[in-house]
């Protein structure tokens, strides 16, 4: 039940924290150690390549997820969007281990492809919401998100805990395989959960925003570069489904490419800065538009910030920021459709799990 929340889309983003310590806490030992099943570290183990399926927030938290596994475990990994991955099959390594992300465990594209990949004898992990769905019956392994039901038809706790599950999947394999860390999830998971609550708290600020950037406009572009670009496409994914303002997020040095012609004088442009290594690159990006009439907000994060900034976030582990950089983005997008008298819950034309092909 909702309760005393208008829309269950904005109980849920609130959850957010609360998901995350449901996370830590379900998957810590007695010793602060992560809790994992054996065998599923025994498959990331014995694998030479992760294939991670997925559509829509869930496919966006899973090309989060490569970050993690790459660049903490040091396993290669590929993200397929599942409709295409069945027609457009890339060359599979000698042992490749599947990971099927789906809140639902019902989408129908990513059960297509996971019945194609177990004939061929591959094994198959499935990290979803609903344990006895059809996707964690079917894969070899399952990883519960324990974000208890998501009801309204965007995701948003889903998709953190999906990023959060993958984190101490990667560490877990990093771990494993006798690799020097300098990172716990857990505890930083536990910083990010805070933050997050910083971020709910301030509902004001972003529905300030929300009425600043998105009340009259037809269109929004959001820009972000590696970490940022794969939130900012999340960000608009969320815009367009619930606003029904055409949005996209762009890699900032893409803009140049081409979709730098659609800016007009006005135009909103949401620009992501959380990673030091592009926080020079994306500011770059941020004055080309500027230049050309664009009306532009930047959200970056302690340590990074800038005087001109729109909204400074508290500072977590820069591997953890997709975590707090999306509840903005959430939000922005709740009060967008909110002040378009959009129906928030449940969009046009959209449902909720989808198992049609
Ligand atoms: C967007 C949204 C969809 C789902 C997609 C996959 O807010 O909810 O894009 O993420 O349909 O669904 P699952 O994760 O259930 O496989």
């Amino acid at each position: 039940e909702k309760g005393t929340y208008p829309h269950f889309m904005l109980k849920e983003i609130d959850e957010q924290p609360f998901v995350m310590r449901k996370i830590i806490q379900e998957y810590q030992d007695e010793n602060d150690n992560i809790k994992l099943d054996s065998d599923i570290r025994q498959a990331m183990l014995d694998t030479d390549r992760v294939y991670i399926i997925a559509a829509g927030t869930s496919y966006h938290a899973g090309l989060v997820g490569k970050q993690f596994i790459e660049k903490i475990a040091n396993v290669p990994v590929e993200v397929h969007i599942a409709s295409e991955f069945s027609y457009n099959m890339p060359l599979l390594s000698e042992k490749p281990l599947f990971v099927f992300i789906s809140q639902s465990g019902e989408t129908a594209d990513s059960r297509s492809v996971l019945v194609r990949i177990k004939e061929l004898g591959h094994p198959a992990l499935t990290i979803t919401n609903v344990p006895g769905s059809t996707l964690s019956r079917e894969a070899n392994y399952t990883l519960h998100l324990h974000a208890g039901p998501e009801i309204a038809v965007a995701s948003t706790k889903a998709y953190t805990a999906q990023i959060a599950v993958l984190a101490i999947l990667a560490v877990d394999t990093a771990k494993a395989k006798g690799l020097d860390l300098d990172f716990d999830p857990l505890k930083e998971l536990g910083i990010a959960a805070s933050v997050m609550e910083s971020l709910t708290d301030q509902k004001e600020v972003f529905e300030e925003i929300a009425k600043e950037y998105f009340t009259e406009t037809r269109n929004a572009f959001y820009i972000g570069r590696g970490m940022d670009y794969f939130v900012v496409q999340e960000a608009s994914l969320k815009l367009k489904e619930i606003s029904y303002i055409q949005a996209e997020g762009f890699a900032g040095g893409e803009l140049k490419h081409g979709t730098i012609a659609l800016i007009e004088s006005g135009t909103p442009v949401i620009a992501l800065s959380t990673q030091e290594s592009v926080n020079y690159s994306i500011r770059g990006n941020v004055q080309e538009v500027a230049a050309r009439g664009a009306k532009t907000c930047i959200i970056s994060i302690e340590g990074l910030e800038q005087e001109s900034d729109t909204f400074v976030l508290p500072h977590v582990h820069e591997l953890l920021t997709s975590l707090v950089s999306v509840v903005p983005m959430q939000l922005l997008a709740y009060y967008a459709a909110l002040h378009r008298d959009c129906d928030v819950d449940k969009p046009r034309n959209l449902a909720k799990s989808v198992t049609v092909e």
